[in-house]
C-alpha cells in the first residue's frame, strides 16, 4: 500500500509577484488588451519571450491557452511563468475563474511542479478571486485513477500560493483557507462518486460521511434498516427492498453555540449507490454511469463539512437516504402501492422513478427534525438532462422569493442553476387511480413532474427549492479545467447559502 500522502500546504501572500518562490507562476491574462501593467519586467524576466510570443499570436490570452516560459533573469524568483488565457474580462465570474486556476492546477500536475503559485491580476477583487483561486487550485487533487495499478496523472503540488498583491493578510489568509476548504471538500464529493458501487455500499456511505462528520466535529446519526422501518419510510424501504445491501438514512447536524434557534438550513440530497433502474430495469448502454446516482448526498455530506470548518452561523441539519434500487424477487414491482412516512400512498408505475421516492420520506424526515428552510440536491431526471444539457442543473421550489434567494447563491458560488416551472397542471399528471399519487408521469415535462412529486412531501408555506443535477453531476469528456467524472456540483452553493447573513432575497 503506498503510505499516506501529505497534505498539500496552500498559502496566501498579499507580496510582489516577484518575490515568489514556486516552480510555476501561473498569470492569468485576458483576451484582448490585457498589457500586464501590473507586472512590469515580466517579459523581461523571460527574456522577451512573453512579448514574441503576444506578437506572434502564439499565445493569444483565449481560455485556457498555455504559455510556458522559463525566468532568465530580473527580480522574478519563481522558476518558471505561465501565462494562462483567462478569455475576456467582462466574462470573468466566479465559475470561470474558479476553471482557470483549476486548468492551472492540471497544468501543474500533468507537469509534476513541487510548487505553484497562482496570480490575482490587478482589477479583480483581491479577496474573493484569492478564495476562487485557492478553490480551483485544489482541482487537480482529484484524482479519478484510484484503483489504476500504476498512476499516471503526474503529482500534485506540495505547496500551492496564492498571490493576491497588497490584500490585507488576515483576509486574505483566510480567503485562502476558505477556498482551500471548498476545493477539498469538492474533492470529496467527487472521490465518492466516483467510487464503484461494490466498493461504496449504502452502509459504506453512510460510515465514510460519519467518519467526516467526526473529523471536522460535526454529529452525525447513522440510522439502519430497523430505525428507517420504525420511521415508517415505506418509500426508502420500498426501493431498498429488492437489493442485499441495506439501506441507511444520515443525518448531519450543524448546531453552533449561539446560533438562533430559526432559520433552520435543511439540506438533502439522494443517495442512490446504484441505480439499475429496478424491475423497470435501464437499458446495458451506460448503465455503469449509474453509481454515481448518489452524488446529491455527497454534495450535501461535503457542503456539510465545508460549514463545519467555516463555522457558519446559523443551524444547519442535512439529511442523506442511502440505498441501492436493484431487481431480484423482493423487489417492489410496478403497480405495488407503498406508503411513505407522511401517510401519502404511492402507485409505483416505474421502478427507475426511485429518486424521488427516498426523497419524498427525506423531505419529510427533515422538516420533522425542524429545518424550515429546504433545499434538496438530486440526480433526478434524464429529463433534466435533455432540457439543459450538461450545462446547468433544473432549480425548482416554492416560494419564489426562496428559489430567487437559492439562484442567487448559486449564481455567486459559480453552480449554473436555471430555474424551470412547477405549473399546476403537472399536479394533475400525478393523479393515480388506487393511491394518493403515482410515481412516474412519464415523458413530458419529466423533470418538472419528478420535482411535483417531492413538493407533496413539502408541508404548506416551507420554503423548498429542488437541483435536479443528473446533468451536470458527471463530465463525460475531459476538458482544461475538469478530469472526466464526477465535478462536485452543487456542493458550493449549498456552502454559500450556509454562509450568508440572511436567508432572505
Ligand atoms: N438516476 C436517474 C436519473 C438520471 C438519468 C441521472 C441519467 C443521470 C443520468 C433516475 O433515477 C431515473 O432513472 N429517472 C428516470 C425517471 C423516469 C422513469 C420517470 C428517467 O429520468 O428516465
Ligand atoms: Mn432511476
Ligand atoms: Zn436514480
Amino acid at each position: 500500500m503506498a503510505q499516506e500522502k501529505a497534505q498539500p500546504e496552500f498559502i496566501g501572500t498579499s507580496g510582489r509577484p516577484e518575490s515568489v518562490t514556486v516552480d510555476m507562476l501561473f498569470v492569468p491574462v485576458f483576451e484582448g488588451d490585457d498589457r500586464l501593467e501590473d507586472l512590469p519586467g515580466l517579459d523581461d524576466a523571460t527574456g522577451g519571450d512573453i512579448s514574441t510570443a503576444r506578437e506572434s499570436s502564439e499565445f493569444r490570452g483565449r481560455l485556457y491557452e498555455f504559455f510556458i516560459a522559463r525566468v532568465t533573469g530580473g527580480p522574478y524568483q519563481a522558476v518558471r511563468v505561465a501565462l494562462v488565457g483567462a478569455g475576456r474580462r467582462e466574462d470573468a465570474d466566479a465559475e470561470r475563474l474558479r476553471r482557470v486556476a483549476a486548468a492551472c492546477s492540471y497544468t501543474a500536475r500533468l507537469r509534476s511542479m513541487r510548487s505553484a503559485g497562482f496570480l490575482v491580476r490587478a482589477g479583480l477583487d483581491p479577496i474573493r478571486t484569492a478564495r476562487i483561486g485557492a478553490d480551483g487550485m485544489s482541482a487537480a487533487e482529484f484524482d479519478s485513477g484510484t484503483y489504476k495499478s500504476e498512476r499516471d496523472a503526474g503529482d500534485f503540488p506540495e505547496r500551492m500560493v496564492i498571490v493576491s498583491p497588497g490584500a490585507d493578510d488576515t483576509a486574505l489568509a483566510a480567503a485562502v483557507f476558505e477556498g482551500r476548504t471548498l476545493g477539498e471538500s469538492s474533492n470529496f464529493a467527487r472521490n465518492l462518486a466516483n467510487e464503484p458501487a461494490n466498493v461504496l455500499t449504502p452502509s459504506e456511505f453512510a460510515s465514510r460521511v460519519a467518519a467526516m462528520a467526526q473529523s471536522v466535529g460535526l454529529s452525525a446519526e447513522v440510522l439502519g434498516e430497523q430505525q428507517i422501518r420504525d420511521l415508517k419510510m415505506g418509500l426508502l424501504l420500498g426501493v431498498a427492498q429488492g437489493s442485499a445491501e441495506p439501506p441507511r438514512l444520515v443525518v448531519i447536524r450543524h448546531d453552533p453555540p449561539g446560533a438562533p434557534e430559526s432559520p433552520v438550513l435543511g439540506f438533502i440530497g439522494k443517495g442512490v449507490t446504484f441505480d439499475t433502474g429496478g424491475i423497470s430495469i435501464k437499458p446495458a448502454d451506460g448503465m455503469e454511469r449509474m453509481k454515481d446516482d448518489m452524488t446529491g448526498g455527497a454534495a450535501v455530506a461535503a457542503a456539510m463539512r465545508t460549514l463545519a470548518l467555516l463555522k457558519a452561523p446559523r443551524r444547519i441539519i442535512g439529511v442523506i437516504p442511502m440505498t441501492e434500487n436493484m431487481v431480484g424477487g423482493k423487489a417492489t414491482r410496478p403497480g405495488d402501492v407503498l406508503t411513505s412516512a407522511s401517510g401519502t400512498t404511492v402507485e409505483i408505475i416505474n421502478t427507475d422513478a426511485e429518486g424521488r421516492l427516498i426523497l419524498g420520506d427525506a423531505l419529510w424526515y427533515a422538516q420533522q427534525l425542524g429545518a424550515t428552510h429546504l433545499v434538496d440536491v438530486a440526480t433526478l431526471t434524464g429529463a433534466c438532462m435533455v432540457a439543459l444539457g450538461r450545462t446547468a442543473s433544473g432549480l425548482f421550489g416554492a416560494p419564489e422569493s426562496w428559489v430567487e434567494t437559492v439562484r442567487a447563491a448559486g449564481t455567486e458560488a459559480g453552480d449554473r442553476l436555471w430555474p424551470l416551472p412547477l405549473y399546476d397542471e403537472y399536479r394533475d399528471l400525478l393523479r393515480s387511480e388506487i393511491a394518493d399519487i403515482i410515481n412516474s408521469a412519464g415523458r413530458w415535462a419529466g423533470a418538472s413532474t419528478a420535482a411535483m412529486f417531492l413538493c407533496e412531501f413539502v408541508k404548506k408555506d416551507v420554503p423548498w427549492a429542488h437541483l435536479d443535477i443528473a446533468g451536470t453531476a458527471w463530465a463525460e469528456e475531459r476538458r482544461a479545467f475538469q478530469a472526466k467524472g464526477a465535478t462536485g456540483v452543487a456542493v458550493r452553493t449549498l456552502v454559500e447559502l450556509g454562509l450568508r447573513a440572511s436567508l432572505e432575497k
